[in-house]
């Protein structure tokens, strides 16, 4: 398996701590886009959003995805943009691995809690009713995926042997 795995999904789906332990078992490099963009700009993603706004924080995200598609046999945590207009899965570089994770509200909205402030798209007091619409609103990840994984109430381990026998079924 050397073509790059991207884990794609809502915020709080679980794409960075089950990405790095599933790059850890796949003997991969971990490349996590939003730790990457704060890398290049010298900023947090919040302070990125705080000062200069969503559409910037959107071009760097498209711009390290270009970079990131020129390498190979990584495990990539895509930012929650990153996915394809009109259907494409040009974006993501060719013969690309691409796995959606997923999870009910319920639990994304306990997820992001524990770790407040670090989503700019939400607000500084935010409530169930507020992650249940933004998640309507949002891309339909799974439409563009190779596979969906429910990462919901299961322990992580499990999620990533789900996840690499999913991989080893499909031969990817
Ligand atoms: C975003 C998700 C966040 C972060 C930024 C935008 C999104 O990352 O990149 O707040 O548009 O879904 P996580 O998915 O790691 O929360």
């Amino acid at each position: 398996m050397q073509n790059n795995i991207f884990l794609i999904g809502f915020m709080g789906s679980g794409k960075s701590s089950i990405g790095v332990r599933l790059a850890r078992k796949l003997k991969r490099t971990f490349v996590d886009t939003d730790r990457e963009i704060e890398k290049v700009t010298g900023m947090t993603v919040a302070e990125l959003f705080r000062r200069h706004g969503e559409v910037r924080f959107r071009s760097e995200e498209k711009l390290m995805l270009n970079k990131l598609t020129s390498r190979e046999n990584l495990v990539i945590a895509a930012g929650g943009s990153l996915t394809p207009e009109e259907g494409s899965r040009e974006i993501f570089g060719k013969n690309s691995i691409i796995i959606c994770l997923k999870a009910p509200p319920e639990e994304i909205f306990a997820r992001v809690n524990r770790k407040k402030g670090s989503r700019p798209l939400l607000k500084k007091a935010f409530t169930l009713e507020d992650v249940e619409k933004l998640m309507e609103q949002y891309r339909d990840y799974e439409e563009i995926a190779d596979f969906t994984v429910n990462t919901g109430g299961k322990p992580q381990e499990q999620i990533v042997d789900e996840i690499i026998d999913r991989l080893r079924e499909g031969q990817c």
